[in-house]
């Protein structure tokens, strides 16, 4: 069975290899070079033999007429010279020819290409001779769309290709592999946009904690979820201080991919707030909505736990996901109260809103517990993150050689991951009038460091640890571009999925 088969995968196009155009296809689709110079024309990348040369050259002269260029993300629609089977073509730029070695380039045009062709039933696309992969991926995430909430009054007539093929000189063996690879990466950046992307009423700890168990369990991964009696009796005070105030109770959910085998445990934690209000520090009403993207560390693990059963990864995954809501109610927590975490650190909770820490605590000392070689977190934790790097760059924080490692796959893979210090002169600011840590400083500069620093108390000493704040990259508020439209962007599933694999030492090289 090809991983374009799975029968639990029911998003997205079909896409598969061709080595050539039938009567069936609708639209071709070509990459388009820029000139490296004012005297030369941008030239159309092609795969070999699909087209022949008469129809190629008059595609070339066509665009040329038409003033296209091939910068990047450039669209051009032309009717198909006749001689193809196809009705229209469509060239999207993909810039300078050197900037071609960097597969996100091809990632982004792909996405870009797909995007500009709603109702277009069967594509076929040549970007794939810049990068296979790269080609597969955009197509797969340009054409996603989440209109579960839809009904026939807003559901649009257009819709993505259903059917996008990929062309290859010969469907080889390698061909085939590369492809179901992709599309098993590019299902999991969707498993977590859709739990981004599903709204905080119908997506709260029970529920996000029972749809993890279902995609779970169907993926083979071992399944375990305690709820808030069990929390409670167990200490996990991050989460059950944080979850109080709601009527919605808190989850902790263990996902675990065992590989037979391995000598390696890698470790995942992601932060899974399903509504941040901010507790009794309440957040402001201008803009609170994107607070349904709070769970995206915890959507974005939950996914990279799946690709990493799909994939047969020879390194045993475990994800510790907790789950809880950020209400103000008669029960919800205090400013001043001091809880006690999961491995028994008391914390001051000087500010309610900074509630992802505290049940990444917990989170952390359990996940710590099974002796893990590496750990990963990651959180849409603060908006300091977008206020040092902006919205589309995550912060990538950590034991230094980790830290820049992860940077290092994150850039590779296009989420473009920066590393970030953690100033010893800050440690003090944590300290607490009465309790071990306090759960904010007392000032706001460097707030992403100070928040990766109070994670860092929980992290077992010596270990290979990595905290990824995604509060901006997770979801996108802005318009759509290349293969990322509005809302849950599933950042950082590839760079969770590439380290993973590379430190099952069967990393993939960049093409
Ligand atoms: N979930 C927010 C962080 C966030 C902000 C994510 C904007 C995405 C977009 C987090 O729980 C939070 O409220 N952080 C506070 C921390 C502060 C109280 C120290 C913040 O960043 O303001
Ligand atoms: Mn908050
Ligand atoms: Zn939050």
């Amino acid at each position: 069975m090809s991983a374009n088969d799975f029968s639990d995968r029911v998003r997205g196009p079909r896409i598969d290899l061709t080595t050539g155009l039938s009567a069936d296809d609708d639209v071709l689709v070509v990459g388009l070079i820029a000139p490296a110079d004012d005297d030369t024309d941008a030239t159309l990348l092609l795969v070999d033999d699909l087209l022949g040369d008469e129809p190629a050259e008059q595609i070339s002269l066509a665009l040329k007429a038409l003033g296209a260029g091939g910068s990047r993300g450039e669209i051009t629609r032309l009717p198909a010279p006749a001689s193809l089977p196809v009705d229209v073509v469509l060239a999207v730029g993909l810039g300078a020819a050197a900037d071609l070695d960097d597969p996100e380039v091809v990632r982004q045009a792909s996405g870009e290409a797909i995007r500009a062709l709603d109702g277009s039933p069967r594509v076929v696309s040549t970007l794939s001779a810049a990068g296979l992969a790269a080609a597969a991926e955009g197509a797969f995430l340009g054409a996603y769309r989440y209109d579960e909430l839809r009904t026939e009054k807003s559901r649009s007539s257009k819709q993505p290709p259903a059917t996008v093929l990929l062309a290859v000189a010969e469907k080889s063996k390698q061909a085939r592999a590369e492809l179901d690879h992709a599309l098993v990466v590019a299902d999991s950046v969707a498993i977590a946009r859709d739990f981004v992307n599903t709204p905080p009423n119908l997506l709260y700890p029970a529920e996000f904690a029972e749809r993890a168990r279902v995609l779970g369990s169907k993926a083979g991964l071992r399944v375990e979820i305690l709820d808030d009696v069990e929390l409670a009796k167990a200490g996990y005070g991050g989460i059950v201080g944080v979850g109080q105030g709601s009527s919605r109770k808190p989850r902790l959910v263990r996902l675990t991919h065992e590989a037979k085998g391995a000598d390696r445990t890698v470790a995942l934690v992601g932060k899974g707030i399903t509504f941040d209000t901010g507790g009794i520090s309440i957040k402001p009403a201008a803009g609170m909505e994107h607070m349904t993207s709070d769970m995206g560390g915890a959507a974005a693990v939950i996914a990279s736990v799946i690709a990493a059963a799909r994939l047969d990864v020879p390194v045993t995954v475990i994800a510790t996901v907790p789950m809880a809501e950020n209400m103000p109610s008669s029960t919800a927590q205090r400013p001043g109260d001091v809880l006690t975490q999961y491995g028994g650190t008391t914390v001051e909770v000087l500010n309610t809103d900074a509630e992802g820490r505290l049940i990444l605590a917990d989170a952390i000392v359990r996940a710590c517990e099974d002796e893990p070689d590496f750990l990963i977190d990651t959180a849409t934790l603060t908006g300091a993150q977008m206020v040092a790097l902006g919205t589309r760059t995550p912060g990538v924080l950590g034991t230094e050689d980790f830290r820049d490692r992860v940077a290092a796959i994150s850039q590779s893979v296009g989420e473009n991951g920066w590393p970030m210090p953690m100033p010893t002169e800050l440690r003090s600011d944590l300290n607490s009038r009465v309790a071990d840590l306090a759960n904010v400083t007392n000032h706001r500069w460097g707030g992403m460091l100070s928040a990766a620093m109070f994670l860092r108390e929980f992290v077992t000493e010596g270990l290979d640890w990595v905290h990824i704040d995604v509060a901006g990259p997770a979801f996108n508020t802005g318009g759509p571009w290349g293969y990322t439209g509005k809302g849950g962007t599933g950042v950082p599933v590839r760079t969770i999925v590439a380290v993973i694999e590379d430190i099952a030492g069967q990393g993939r090289p960049t093409p």
